[in-house]
Parts: structure tokens; C-alpha cells; sequence
């Protein structure tokens, strides 16, 4: 901001804030170059991201009197992201959620992954593509300001076969939505599930927990899990449980009630099944925060959706600006393919052969509830 002390100087005319920039921001251990790209939108939108991992490490938006503030969880620096067990911000890949004992047979190969989660895969297993350096290309055009970040992974990369070449497109349109395009292709058969794992705080951190935002999901089923988090493949219906958010209701409301889902994931840590009424992208979830009057709407073109409550923040990680992120300070909402989808015949196929392409479409939109 232009100081305007000297009350005798002619104003000089403000010089427009860019909409995309893209800047050093330090390296990995091994010496690779990380970039920081910041994204704006005509209506105060500013989302900052990192080529380590396609992490979001930022998203700033006004409540409903203009005040801007951060409403993600995360670090000050990419140095701390290098052991980011809690995936702030990243893009999961290949394979977002669990696969149960870490093992899949795909056209009567068995593949074994890396149990990185007890005797489960998580995420993509230990070194997944949330850290690994993408390369970016940014964009300007009339849709908005962007970048494309892509990725080879090697055949046998974490276990899965295939080279992949993987891309993700991150852009910010002036009627504030992110979009996030996801696209893959694979030398050979292989299973790809992508999500982004962005931490939310509508509040930009002001409430000590995330408890009171309210939330719709569009689902009228869920996929109850074993005790190891893996899904038993049966679709649960909501109505009548603590998993139905079909109209909206606060995540704090029902999540200490006793059940034994909730006891199994400790809160929420589950998988919606959306009810998708047409194809191509459809609502999947809507999220409310009553004091600040933020509201977040995102659409999918996913089968499913995982929402984690933050439950495994326990108090002793310290995140942007010295904030302690106690239990339940943030909430992901990952749109997906089912949990466990390789190991389940009856959940839809995540198996990409070559010669086919991946494609997932997820949409952020961000606004508030003024009147
Ligand atoms: C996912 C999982 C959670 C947890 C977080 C990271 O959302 O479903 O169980 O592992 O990632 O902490």
C-alpha cells in the first residue's frame, strides 16, 4: 500500500495488484527449485500455491462485511510441508484414501504398496505426489488466471504399475470459483484416484474449532468402514444417523453422539456416496460459517466425497502465523472414487488402461450469505 504522507505530492495512480505471479520459493533436500504462484480474482480472491506437492497454501476471501482472511490451515514456509502427515493443501495421488492391506490385483497381478496408515496404503503411500516437484505452465485468459502443474510418475512408482503422466490444472475465475481439472494417462493398467486435501477454516481461524460451520452434503448414502478405516462395501443409507447432512446442519452437531462409525473414525473421516443426479459436475457439498457468512459450494464430477472432520490434529503441529491447530481447527472435503475401490468389484472403477484418459473435474465456489 502507497503511504500518503505528504499530503502535497501529487497522487500517483495505484499500480494494479497482478493476477498472477510466480516466484522462488525455496528448494527441496535435494536442491530442486520450488515455485510459489499467486492467483487473483476482480473480487479480492487470492490463492497462493506451491509447485512442491501442488499445494495450496493459502486461499484468502471476504466474509460478508469485505474482511479478508485465510480459511485454510497450513505452513508459513515449504520447508515444513516435507513432513506434512496431515496433507495440508496437497494433491493426493495416485491413489487418494485408503486401499486395505496395501494391495490390489488388477487383471490377476497382485501389486503391493507401501503400508504407510497401519496395514493400509494411504494417499498414494510414503513418498506420494504431494511431494513430489510439478511443473508448472500459468495461464491468463478470459476464464481466469491458472496453472497446470504436471507430473511423470515411473512405472512401479509407490508399487502401481504404469507410467503415468499426470496433470492438474488449478484456475481462478472472477466469479470466484476454483477449478481444479485432473487428467491422466498410463503406459499400462493401473488404478488412479486424484483429490485435493485442502484444510478449511471459514472462520480464517478466528473460532478455536471448525465445530460450528454448517454443512450439506449431497448424498443419501455413505460407505460405513471397518476399524482400519477400509469400507465393509455396503452403501448405508444417512437418513436417521449423524452422517445425514442432506440439510445443512452444524459438523459439531451430532459428532459426539455415540456410534460406532464415529468411534471408528474418531468424527467424521468417511466417504459420501453422491446422489449425481445427471453426469458431468454435480453439488456435492455446501458449507455455511454463521459468523462470518462465508460459504463454500463445491461440485463434482466424482462419484463420492470424504469428509474428514480434522480429527487427528491433536495440538501439536504450528501452522501459519503461529497458530496451534488443536482437534477439529480445519475440515477437508476430498472429492473421490470410492475408499478401497481396487480391493471393492461393486464400487466404480478407478482402473485407467492406456489408450483411455482420466478425467475428474472438481469445483470450489466461494462466496458469502450476504443478503
Ligand atoms: C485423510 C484420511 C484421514 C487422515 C487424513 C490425513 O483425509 O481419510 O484419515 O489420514 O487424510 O491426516
Amino acid at each position: 500500500m502507497a503511504a500518503c504522507g505528504n499530503k502535497s505530492e501529487p497522487a500517483k495512480p495505484m499500480a494494479e495488484t497482478p493476477r498472477l505471479t510466480l516466484a522462488p520459493f525455496g528448494q527441496t533436500a535435494d536442491g530442486t527449485g520450488i515455485d510459489l504462484i499467486t492467483l487473483r480474482n476482480q473480487r479480492g480472491i487470492e490463492i497462493r500455491l506451491m509447485t512442491y506437492g501442488g499445494i495450496i497454501l493459502s486461499i484468502k476471501t471476504p466474509d460478508r462485511t469485505g474482511v479478508s482472511d485465510d480459511i485454510t490451515l497450513g505452513y508459513d514456509t515449504a520447508a515444513a510441508y516435507f513432513k506434512n502427515s496431515t496433507y495440508f493443501g496437497v494433491l493426493v495421488g495416485r491413489y487418494a484414501n485408503r486401499i486395505a492391506k496395501a494391495k490390489f490385483t488388477l487383471d490377476g497381478k497382485t501389486y503391493t504398496l507401501p503400508a504407510n496408515n497401519g496395514v493400509n496404503s494411504l494417499h498414494g503411500g510414503t513418498i506420494g505426489w504431494d511431494q513430489k516437484v510439478w511443473k508448472a505452465d500459468t495461464f491468463q485468459n478470459a476464464g481466469g488466471v491458472g496453472v497446470a502443474l504436471t507430473l511423470t510418475s515411473p512405472d512401479g512408482d509407490q508399487g502401481y504399475p504404469g507410467e503415468v503422466k499426470a496433470k492438474v490444472t488449478y484456475t481462478l475465475t472472477d466469479d470466484s470459483r476454483f477449478v481444479v481439472d485432473y487428467d491422466a494417462t498410463s503406459s499400462a493398467p493401473t488404478v488412479i484416484n486424484m483429490t485435493q486435501h485442502t484444510y478449511f477454516n471459514l472462520t480464517g481461524m478466528k473460532a478455536p474449532d471448525a465445530l460450528g460451520h454448517e454443512l450439506m452434503i449431497a448424498a443419501d448414502h455413505y460407505t460405513p468402514v471397518d476399524d482400519t478405516l477400509i469400507p465393509t462395501g455396503q452403501l448405508a443409507p444417512v437418513k436417521g444417523t449423524p452422517f445425514d447432512f442432506t440439510v445443512p446442519t452444524a459438523i459439531g452437531a451430532r459428532i459426539g453422539e455415540p456410534n460406532e462409525q464415529l468411534t471408528r473414525g474418531k468424527g467424521y473421516d468417511h466417504n459420501w456416496v453422491l446422489r449425481r443426479p445427471a453426469e458431468g459436475l454435480a453439488l456435492a457439498a455446501v458449507v455455511r460459517e454463521p459468523f462470518t457468512g462465508r460459504t463454500m459450494e463445491i461440485t463434482t464430477t466424482e462419484p463420492g466425497i470424504q469428509f474428514y472432520s480434522g480429527n487427528f490434529l491433536d495440538g501439536t503441529l504450528t501452522g501459519k502465523g503461529g497458530k496451534v491447530y488443536a482437534q477439529r481447527t480445519g475440515f477437508c472435503l476430498e472429492t473421490q472414487h470410492f475408499p478401497d475401490s481396487p480391493n471393492q468389484p461393486k464400487f466404480p472403477s478407478t482402473v485407467l488402461r492406456p489408450g483411455s484418459r482420466y478425467t475428474s473435474q472438481t469445483v470450489f465456489k466461494f462466496g458469502t450469505d450476504k443478503k
